[in-house]
């Protein structure tokens, strides 16, 4: 038998929590050795249900631990790039939640002591892993839709966040649209090289007020001359909206959201169904089950993690394009922003 892969957890939240029990009771070519939580109640109430034998309040006690071999980065954001730097100086594999940070240099740091290290960096762009956009992803790669021309992501949530977390999370294109700046490299196969972004506050002018907009619609140029749109509400009234299309020379090829059922009711007045899956918990559940699996097999097996730092680099310069060209009213070119 395979031996498994002993990891630790740092910060038991909301991701945190799915992660640990995708390891528990999903993977078992890993095993959870250790977590480890500021709020320590946390950390402790999740170890002990999923009988993880150590707990830790402090992150370093996890990087000196020698039976952990790999680390899980589920902290808040401000902390994954000087916890993946002290992780790589401790010679541990490594998997962080995106966004690396907000800022560059900070980002560079981070993927310096991996690059000196030698260790392996996995960032949780977990659509990725998604089995229709994956789908979809293979489809281009193979060339069935022939040189794709045009890429269209629509990405909206049933409903905005805490204002609180708007003001500090670097608003919507680095909190939000950047999931679908990564989907939009990943589908399309090649690099952006122009953003141009319009935004309003339409759904809550709160949002607005604190310097931000909810809603945006940004087109994309890519190496190649290919254009993509991707546009983004933080609020749709029939709740998560996630949908993808790629159209060719050849054809096109799309994914459209995911229903908890497919039963279809019709009436006297109309025909219709249920809403699609609410939120990204149960939207995306299967991908974080395979990108977990994914980072385990590449580090049992060496081989590179499918998810790249510099994956997680590419869609923090697109959301300051983006913030550029909103604030300017100008298409921006990422080379404006340090590739
Ligand atoms: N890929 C995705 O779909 C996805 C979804 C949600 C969150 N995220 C990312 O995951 C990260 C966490 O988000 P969340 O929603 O789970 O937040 P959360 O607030 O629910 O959890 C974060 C946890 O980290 C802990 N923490 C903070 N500082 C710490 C430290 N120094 N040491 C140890 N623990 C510490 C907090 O106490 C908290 O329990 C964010 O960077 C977010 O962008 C990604």
């Amino acid at each position: 038998m395979k031996r498994a892969l002993t990891v630790g957890l740092v910060g038991a939240g909301r991701i945190g929590r799915v992660h640990a029990e995708n390891l528990a009771y999903r993977i078992p070519e890993a095993r959870l050795v250790a977590v480890s939580d500021v709020f320590v109640a946390a950390a402790e109430r999740l170890a002990a249900e999923l009988q993880v034998p150590a707990v830790y309040a402090d992150y370093r006690a996890i990087l000196d631990d020698m039976s952990v071999e790999a680390v899980l980065i589920c902290s808040s954001t401000d902390t994954h790039a000087r916890f993946i730097a002290e992780a790589a100086e401790a010679g541990k594999q490594i998997f962080c939640e995106k966004p690396i940070a907000l800022d560059l240099l900070k980002i560079d740091g981070a993927l310096a002591a991996v690059e000196k290290a030698g260790v392996k960096l996995m960032i949780g762009f977990n659509r990725r892993f998604d089995p229709n956009f994956r789908r979809v992803q293979q489809v281009v790669a193979a060339g069935e839709i022939g040189t794709p021309q045009i890429l269209r992501i629509t990405s909206r949530d049933p409903q905005p966040p805490p204002i609180d977390y708007v003001k500090v999370s670097g608003g919507i294109f680095l909190d939000m649209m950047i999931h679908d700046f990564d989907m939009a490299r990943y589908l399309v196969g090649n690099e952006v090289e122009t953003v141009y972004a319009a935004g309003e506050a339409l759904v809550d002018a709160a949002i607005g007020e604190a310097g931000d907009v909810d809603t945006a619609v940004v087109t994309l140029h890519f190496a190649g001359g290919a254009l993509g749109v991707i546009d983004n509400s933080r609020k749709a009234v029939y709740g998560y909206d996630q949908r993808v299309e790629v159209f060719g020379s050849a054809g096109c090829v799309s994914a459209d959201n995911n229903y908890p059922n497919t039963a279809t009711i019709s009436d006297a007045q109309r025909v219709h169904r249920d809403l699609p899956l609410n939120f990204f918990m149960e939207r995306y559940t299967e991908s974080y089950v395979a990108e977990i699996k994914a980072f385990v097999e590449c580090v049992l097996n060496d081989t590179a993690p499918p998810v790249t730092g510099l994956d997680g680099r590419l869609p923090v310069v697109m959301g300051h394009a983006a913030k550029r060209s909103l604030h300017e009213a100008r298409p921006v070119k990422l080379s404006e922003i340090g590739i």
